[in-house]
């Protein structure tokens, strides 16, 4: 503590956003070109992230949630799924997996998690397969890809679809496949705090033209796919001009409005240039904050990154071994200026309880988590000095004889 008084105290956020030359010029071009919705830039970033993802269509909504909700209503519309179809779901997520699955009258259903890698645990998923499971949803947590083979594998087995929740998870391979190309989609995110920043925004990938058909149009009012953006009427010759008006205001399913702006696609495009160095700052700090934190191995679980797979380091998960001790450090790290989350304790919602009446101990390794796990930032922002700091901090706490 004297240490650390003496010592600057500085601000370390979960997320750190510096907005670039890059970001600017395009979002300039944007306003400059007085076109703010869905065209090139939108396009272009749709179809950058799809390629870097190894997928035919990216489709670009104004949030990973929504993404994702388009992406099962999609799916539930292609296959003819019933409400009440159910849909397997980790037991610690971001509050948004599941709540997808409610707004289109599916049930999750929950199954808990490895708790060394905070994902699903596939050895569990088996037994909460019934005649209607129709999807295995499972959620790249923190960066960190899932053990996919036996979800594919699964999946497979009883003719499952999977949709992947991509949002914290981009640019990394499991088992030298992208993270995001396992599903029949996958959605990503691109809120404050990911590890590309659109303000809001989110995509859907995947490679069924149907799938990214249906998405588009669910996203833009339920809009006949024939009119999906304001170009789709340039070019056309007078007999298909005539068609084109005669069903473009024609809307043929339920749909939302979900679009994102040009300017969300600009500031995500810009930065897409530079994704390597983003995830190669990511690492380095994470890997600088994880030498540091070692020596208190015995109070913490830090991250673990099986051979297998690479991890994009959205956040720092730690869990704190002793219980009850959470909250306490988790004060302490926040009195340094050291800005913290707790890991995505789900069942336990104030809401969730009044929905689902689960009982947590059926979820020993998400009950585990989510009492005693939290996330610190390691953004590209954060200095080899502010890593140092924050390892500091978190020594101190212990110093004091916990
Ligand atoms: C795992 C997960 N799923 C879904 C979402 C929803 O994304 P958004 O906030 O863009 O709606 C988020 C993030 O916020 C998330 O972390």
């Amino acid at each position: 503590m004297e240490v650390i008084q003496q010592k600057q105290k500085r601000q370390i956020g979960v997320g750190g956003l510096k907005i670039g030359l890059r970001e600017r010029q395009y979002v300039m071009n944007v306003l400059e070109s007085n076109r703010l919705s869905i065209g090139k830039y939108v396009h272009r970033f749709e179809s950058e992230f799809a390629r870097l993802h190894n997928r035919k269509f990216g489709i670009m909504a104004n949030s990973g949630t929504s993404a994702l909700h388009v992406a099962l209503a999609a799916m539930k519309e292609l296959y003819g799924w019933k409400d009440g179809d159910e849909v397997i779901v980790p037991a610690i997520t971001f509050i948004a997996t599941s709540n997808i699955v409610l707004y289109n009258n599916m049930k999750p259903v929950f199954v808990d998690i490895d708790p060394a890698t905070y994902n699903i645990n596939p050895l569990k998923i088996e037994q909460a397969i019934t005649p209607r499971t129709r999807v295995i949803l499972p959620v790249h947590l923190f960066g960190l890809p899932c053990d996919m083979d036996p979800i594919v594998e699964l999946a497979d087995r009883y003719a499952l679809k999977i949709l992947e929740d991509s949002c914290e998870t981009m640019f990394v391979k499991y088992r030298g496949r992208p993270a995001g190309s396992f599903g029949e989609a996958a959605c990503f995110s691109t809120y404050v705090a990911h590890i590309l920043v659109t303000g809001v925004g989110g995509l859907t990938l995947c490679d069924h033209p149907e799938i990214a058909v249906i998405c588009r149009s669910l996203i833009a009012h339920g809009r006949d796919s024939i009119y999906l953006d304001i170009d789709s009427d340039d070019d056309l010759s007078d007999n298909d001009l005539r068609r084109m008006i005669e069903r473009r205001f024609s809307f043929v399913r339920l749909g939302y409005s979900f679009r994102p702006t040009e300017m969300e696609a600009a500031l995500g495009l810009a930065q897409l240039e530079s994704y390597e160095k983003i995830l190669q700052r990511r690492r380095q700090n994470a890997d600088r904050l994880t030498s540091g934190l070692k020596p208190l191995a015995e109070f913490l679980h830090l991250p673990y990154i099986p051979d297998d797979r690479d991890h994009a380091f959205m956040m720092y998960p730690i869990t704190v071994k002793r219980r009850g001790l959470r909250n306490d450090l988790v004060a302490y790290l926040e009195d340094h200026g050291i800005e913290t989350r707790f890991a995505f304790p789900l069942l336990d919602q104030p809401i969730y309880k009044k929905i689902f009446k689960l009982d947590l101990n059926d979820f020993p390794a998400a009950r585990y988590v989510g009492q005693n796990a939290f996330y610190v930032g390691c953004h590209q922002e954060l200095t080899g000095e502010d890593i140092d700091y924050m390892i500091e901090v978190f020594h101190d706490f212990f110093k004091k004889g916990r």
